[in-house]
């Protein structure tokens, strides 16, 4: 299906051409899945808590066809954002031939494989994405919603719905990347619309799209410290498990049932302070989105902007997931007029930065940036 994106065709366009330029035949399957940026609720997904993130025109189009072998596949990966070229043939008949291994981008597409609803046929590929790796905009998710689509295409078998799609793709990434992520940034790849945030309910997956065509003057700017982040480091399994432990002091399934007068019952039951800071952190951030997502679809914008601020002190503070780049950043872009907030986004630890502010005022921004 065409976007309303030129770039986005763009990219198809050369998915295409590469295709027929490396296997001789025209590809019979072209398809596309976003990155993401979260606007606010940051590691409140494994929490059972809210997120609200939107689709960006940065991709993965994956383009291909199936092979004359019931097999074996061949995928030719062109990394656009670091400019690389990596090919992968695996069999891929069974979960006992596509063990994780090199190169490591195909575990993605291997673990996809391995979850899907049914047998595949052997394929060829080619993967080109726009989504910048490492930089805490979800190119995992994309390449896994990409792949998971790639496949529904291929066999016929449309019927699954999004959030089984996006429970397939995580489950490919705990299995096959080691990766412990929630459940956002499959959600929101595969069920993101253009000109749309989504608030996701990460407790029973339920989500509603909120509208942006009233943001008027106001843009949502993202800023690359290109610093990477590291998401398989421990500190990401850390949190979560201090946000279990909490959870299970307190006898709840999930943070997401906790309040703020629960941080006293914490403590008395002996919790230790960077336990009680991180649960105070997700209690919080799961209030501001859900307040955040209000005051969007009521173009509170200015509410809007306090809630990004306020969620990147306590990601700071509390949760301790910033990083010297993304506070120089946040208080860079702080520090100018038209500027309603600005926050880390995704996992911290490195990554992007999002600012929500008058589009006359991104200029301004971006030179401040460059000179600081
Ligand atoms: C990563 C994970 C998500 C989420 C964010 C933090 O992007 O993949 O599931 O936990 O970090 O909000």
């Amino acid at each position: 299906m065409a976007t309303n994106y030129p770039e986005v065709e763009e990219v198809k366009a050369r998915a295409l051409q590469s295709f027929a330029k490396e296997f001789g035949v025209a590809a019979t399957v072209c398809v596309c899945a976003p990155g993401r940026v979260n606007l606010i609720g940051e590691h409140t997904d494994y929490n059972e808590g809210f997120v609200l993130p939107m689709a960006l025109p940065v991709v993965t189009v994956i383009a291909g066809r199936p092979n004359d072998n019931t097999k074996s596949c061949k995928i030719v990966s062109l990394c656009e954002a670091i400019g690389t070229q990596s090919t992968a043939e695996f069999d891929c008949s069974s979960r006992e031939t596509m063990k994780p291994g090199e190169p490591k981008w195909a575990n993605y597409v291997k673990g996809c494989i391995a979850n899907f609803s049914k047998p595949i046929p052997g394929f060829n590929a080619v993967v080109v994405s726009t989504v910048p790796v490492g930089a805490g905009l979800s190119s995992s998710a994309a390449l896994e919603v990409a792949t998971y689509t790639f496949l529904e295409c291929m066999t016929g078998e449309t019927s699954t719905r999004p959030e089984d799609k996006a429970l397939a793709c995580q489950k490919a990434e705990h299995e096959y990347a080691g990766v412990p992520c929630g459940i956002m940034d499959q959600l929101i790849s595969a069920m993101g619309l253009e000109g749309h945030a989504l608030l996701l309910d990460c407790r029973d997956l339920s989500a509603k799209q909120i509208p942006m065509q009233h943001l008027g003057d106001k843009v949502f700017l993202i800023t690359n410290s290109n610093a990477p982040h590291k998401l398989s480091s421990s500190a990401y399994c850390e949190r979560r498990d201090s946000c279990h432990e909490a959870a299970n002091l307190l006898g709840k399934k999930s943070l997401r049932e906790a309040d703020l007068q629960d941080l006293d019952v914490l403590r008395s039951k002996n919790a230790s302070e960077v336990t009680v800071k991180r649960a105070r952190h997700v209690i919080s951030e799961i209030k501001r989105a859900l307040e955040a997502a209000q005051s969007l679809e009521n173009n509170e914008l200015e509410r809007f902007g306090r809630l990004m601020n306020e969620s990147h002190d306590s990601l700071r503070d509390d949760y301790e997931v910033s990083s010297k780049e993304l506070d120089t950043l946040v208080s860079i872009a702080r520090g100018v007029d038209g500027v309603l907030g600005s926050r880390l986004t995704g996992a911290g630890f490195g990554g992007c930065t999002v600012t929500l502010l008058k589009r006359d005022a991104v200029d301004t921004v971006i030179r401040l940036v460059k000179e600081k």
